[in-house]
């Protein structure tokens, strides 16, 4: 499974990639205002910076809602940089702009996805990626993780391209079941990646390996 983090925070993205299991990037408007870029040019400039510390992909949204402008927005945002793939909502302008780009070899990530029918119209207009937005479903009481494996089993039925990245990603938890049912790619927060790493046993057990190197060499 692919490790994306879900954030624009530069910072967070180079202690991710460091870490050196880092496949990739996604951001949101929200997540893009939460660290103060604002301004059309700012946020295109950000968008760069991101791509420029990640070898994968980089998901760049659109503001627009309607085909045109998402035509526009995408091509614009596809041209700064070989990795950057354009973030489309699950609307109806959106699945038409999604085989747009689709047939102009421009990748895209289909997002704001809560359902196994927005999924399937999202693979059969060419998403390169679909978002299910998991913790959201979570939210107000609908099993998220449940909608990961109905998509698995409909792309796997017809051998669709598109990769399930679930999206809304909270904690470890969320990233193991993604995990066990087979989605591509997971996205979350900087600790939904550092926190498989906790094991109680494990720093008892190297706490003790460590210590009886100490008696044997002192
Ligand atoms: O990738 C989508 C994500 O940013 C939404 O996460 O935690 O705001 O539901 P959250």
């Amino acid at each position: 499974m692919k490790f994306f983090i879900d954030t624009a925070n530069l910072d967070q993205i180079k202690e991710a990639q460091d870490l050196g299991v880092l496949d990739g990037v996604t951001t949101n408007p929200s997540l893009m205002a939460k660290e103060g870029i604002t301004g059309e040019q700012n946020i295109l400039d950000h968008y760069v910076k991101i791509c420029n510390l990640v070898e994968g992909p980089v998901s760049a949204e659109v503001i627009s809602t309607d085909f045109e402008g998402m035509v526009k927005e995408g091509e614009r945002l596809a041209e700064l940089h070989e990795n950057i793939v354009v973030k489309i909502p699950m609307i109806k302008d959106g699945v038409k702009a999604l085989k747009y780009f689709s047939s102009k070899g421009i990748r895209t990530n289909c997002t704001l996805v809560f359902s196994a029918g927005q999924a399937l119209l999202a693979a059969k207009a060419g998403a390169s990626f679909v978002s299910p937005f998991i913790g959201r479903l979570d939210d107000v009481s609908t099993d998220g993780l449940e909608l990961i494996e109905q998509i698995r089993l409909i792309y796997d039925n017809y051998m669709y391209d598109t990769e399930i990245l679930a999206a809304s990603v909270r904690h470890t938890m969320h990233v193991i079941k993604c995990a066990e049912i087979g989605a591509d790619v997971m996205t979350g927060p900087l600790s939904s990646i550092t926190g498989l790493l906790n094991h109680p046993l494990t720093d008892i057990g190297l706490e003790k390996f460590l210590a009886d190197y100490k008696k044997g060499n002192s």
